[in-house]
């Protein structure tokens, strides 16, 4: 059989949420590359393979069911793939320390160490190393320090290329990003090995958006721009505390705000928090570099974007118990929604569990529903204790409830028939919505007591 020939080849080492879907859109959009993904997990890697992929995505079987044995590979051979490969992506997880120094707020470095030791043992020629994970601020200077540890002639260009795609749009935004950031040396070297990497973006992405700058200041884009997102989750969220005491409407308000082209009308949806992989761990990396740098009031406030995220659970969870006459033992409550927001499967940081865990401390009975994350969820309460079921349909997971808390913005749940459930649930029947994405009036006027987030409740009690 003649050998398919390539003009690039391009390796990616991390087959997560960031890494797979970026390399599943470059091998899309440059047939001419091959690129080939690479995971320490063998599990993850045969499930790249095969029908059921280990992320769910709008949109990415399509274009993996496309692209895979063409141009796009997906293997466990780190050693080897990293020895044929030019063009290097390291896209590992960092999570935040649970130990030692730093311990809760610093990223946990020991996966990505691991990489850049395992490029330079296996290279054999010149690379381009590009960071793509989100890390501190410098941590593209140590990679630089540890892969000149070794051999003599060969050479590696650091480079650093932060995702900005969200969950749940993921290929969406891959495919037409706000911008494309590249952060790199500005020696020779460093620019030639940019170029290249701009080449590659250029196949789809317009010459404006993609923008480059010194290595640091993208590592340091990246942070920023997950703690500016945040800070406006908070800072919304913060405002609906005040329209609850106030008889104002935080829906109208975030409007009313929004208009101002200055300000811009994204990201100010109210509701239990912001969850996901990204935000508390980037502002709280933030908060420790600040502190690291003699910056104390600088910490403090970021830290504070944090602390009201909390602040709005914990307001959520009291407003639950008062409001049901503040005794839940032996209630049960349903969670329509445990991923941390709409289409995606992911749970990690989601309010849900917080919620769920402070719920059951008061000894309700919990039944947890979601289209698409009752595994990830029966992981994340493996060790609660308490009355916990997993039904994914919502209108048997209601049934004999008390209370429906909505945790996650799914557009199914916009559209249930609210009447057929009240119908089944335990009457007086309370509805708590987190999301402010359900008609209130039209629910009150079926029978329920409703809690949106920054309205007036509309309740008989
Ligand atoms: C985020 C960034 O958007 C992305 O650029 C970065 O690369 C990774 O982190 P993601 O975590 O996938 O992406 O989700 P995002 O859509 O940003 O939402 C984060 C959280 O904020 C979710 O829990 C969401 O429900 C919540 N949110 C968002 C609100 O509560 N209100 C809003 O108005 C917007």
């Amino acid at each position: 059989m003649k050998k398919a020939k390539f003009k690039k080849k391009i390796l990616c080492i991390g087959a997560g949420y960031v890494g797979a879907p970026s390399m599943v859109m470059i091998a899309c959009k440059c047939p001419d590359y091959k690129v080939t993904v690479v995971d320490i997990n063998p599990q993850r890697i045969a499930a790249w393979n095969s029908d059921q992929l280990p992320v769910y995505e709008p949109g990415l079987e399509k274009i993996v069911k496309k692209t895979r044995g063409r141009n796009l590979f997906f293997s466990t051979d780190i050693e080897n793939q990293i020895a044929v490969n030019d063009i290097i992506f390291v896209c590992v997880n960092t999570p935040t320390k649970t130990f030692g120094a730093g311990a809760g707020q610093a990223a946990d470095l020991q996966y990505w160490e691991k990489t850049a030791r395992q490029i330079l043992e296996y290279s054999q020629s010149s690379k381009i190393v590009i960071e793509k994970s989100t890390l501190p601020i410098k941590t593209a200077l140590a990679m630089e320090r540890i892969l000149t540890s070794g051999k003599g002639d060969i050479t590696f260009d650091v480079l650093s290329n932060p995702e900005f795609m969200a969950e749940g749009t993921a290929m969406n935004d891959l495919e037409n990003p706000d911008r494309v950031l590249i952060g790199s040396r500005e020696t020779k070297s460093g620019l030639t090995a940019r170029e290249e990497l701009v080449e590659i973006y250029s196949r789809w992405v317009p010459a404006e958006k993609i923008i480059t700058s010194n290595i640091w200041s993208a590592e340091l884009s990246k942070l920023v721009a997950n703690a500016f997102l945040a800070q406006r989750v908070s800072s919304i969220n913060s405002i609906s505390a005040l329209c609850e005491k106030a008889d104002a409407d935080i829906s109208e308000v975030a409007r009313a705000v929004g208009t101002d082209s200055r300000i811009g009308s994204k990201f100010l949806r109210a509701g239990i928090g912001f969850g996901g992989s990204c935000f508390k761990k980037d502002i709280l990396n933030l908060v420790y570099l600040c502190r690291f740098y003699g910056l104390p009031e600088v910490a403090d406030y970021w830290e504070s974007v944090v602390k009201i995220n909390e602040y709005q659970q914990d307001r959520f969870i009291a407003n639950v118990l008062q409001s049901m006459f503040n005794t839940l033992a032996g209630k049960k409550i349903c969670v329509l929604g445990f991923a941390f927001k709409a289409d995606t499967a992911d749970t990690r940081e989601s309010p849900a569990i917080n919620i769920t865990r402070k719920l059951l401390a008061e000894h309700a009975e919990m039944v947890i529903s979601d289209p698409k994350a009752l595994d990830n969820a029966a992981m994340d309460l493996d060790d609660a204790e308490g009355q916990i079921s997993y039904i994914e349909d919502p209108y048997r997971a209601a049934v004999g409830c008390h209370a429906l808390v909505i945790m996650t913005d799914w557009d199914l749940y916009r559209k249930l028939d609210y009447g057929k459930i009240y119908r089944s649930m335990v009457k007086p029947a309370f509805i708590f919505d987190g999301r402010n994405i359900i008609e209130h009036r039209k629910c009150f006027e079926i029978g329920f007591n409703v809690f949106p987030i920054g309205k007036p409740p509309l309740t008989r009690l």
